[in-house]
């Protein structure tokens, strides 16, 4: 474990705050800690979705994987359908074929195709544990983690593929972080289920930080680095400044804030 770990907390500028991990392992706040987590793990797929539908595979392809990931989203954000039903969704049943003329590599398909693939499982293992749990599935509000990383992305290309690229590999690894710090804190069906999901996270990780710097790296690779230390910096103080709300990637919560000062 601390092997997968090491580069991911070199990547990152800062450490989950204790006050972070005192607030999820409150039992209050089980539930907003899972369905979070459940939202992220829809939203991880999502991304990588849009990425491959924006800049490498054909309409048809594109279709497919918008009608794999349908029935995930008709249950989270219309609460349609019947979670177990969701395991017969957990295959992509069509080949994705390249755009023409698309000049990204074969290698993003096939990373974010297998991403997907795995943040899907991770959705259902969610509810799976949510419904041993007896939590039962309701709407929250998400937090403002991604969004704050998002909005400085670049709007032009090829600086907005890699920056969405970046920002992508942060959210992975903050996660993985995340799950080791929880895992000695919480029961132990949940601190196995985060053992066993550190490994395809810090995958993800590699992979986007990898496919940025493979993209960006035939433009500049020290623009590469600034660009990753830039959202290094955003992230950590998204990570670390005060938060009224508790969320999976939530800041510091402010309650913690105020008492300390
Ligand atoms: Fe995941
Ligand atoms: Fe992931």
């Amino acid at each position: 474990m601390e092997q997968l770990l090491q580069p991911i907390r070199q990547f990152l500028r800062c450490e989950t705050p204790h006050q972070w991990i005192d607030e999820a392992i409150k039992p209050e706040n089980l539930h907003l800690l899972l369905i979070d987590h459940l939202v992220c793990e829809l939203k991880a797929a999502q991304s990588a979705m849009l990425l491959i539908r924006r800049y490498a595979v054909d309409e048809a392809s594109g279709d497919a994987l918008l009608a794999w990931l349908k029935p995930y989203e008709d249950f989270t954000y219309r609460k349609e359908g019947d979670w177990r039903a969701l395991a017969d969704h957990a295959r992509l049943t069509k080949a994705m074929l390249p755009k023409r003329d698309a000049p990204y590599s074969s290698e993003l398909i096939d990373k974010m195709v297998l991403l997907i693939k795995e943040e899907l499982h991770h959705f259902y293992q969610v509810l799976e544990i949510m419904h041993e749990l007896d939590i039962p599935y309701d709407n929250i509000s998400s937090s403002r983690y991604a969004r704050g990383m998002l909005r400085h992305v670049r709007t032009h290309e090829p600086a907005t593929l890699v920056d969405k690229l970046i920002c992508g590999a942060y959210i992975e690894a903050r996660s993985c972080e995340r799950f080791a710090a929880l895992a000695p804190y919480v029961d132990e069906r949940l601190a196995k289920f985060y053992i066993s999901l550190l490994r395809s996270e810090a995958r993800h990780f590699e992979d986007y930080l990898t496919l940025a710097q493979q993209f960006g790296g035939a433009v500049n690779n020290s623009e590469i680095n600034e660009r990753v230390k830039f959202f290094g910096e955003v992230e950590a103080q998204l990570i670390s400044s005060p938060d009224s709300e508790f969320r999976f990637h939530s800041g510091c919560p402010v309650r913690a804030v105020a008492s300390e000062s």
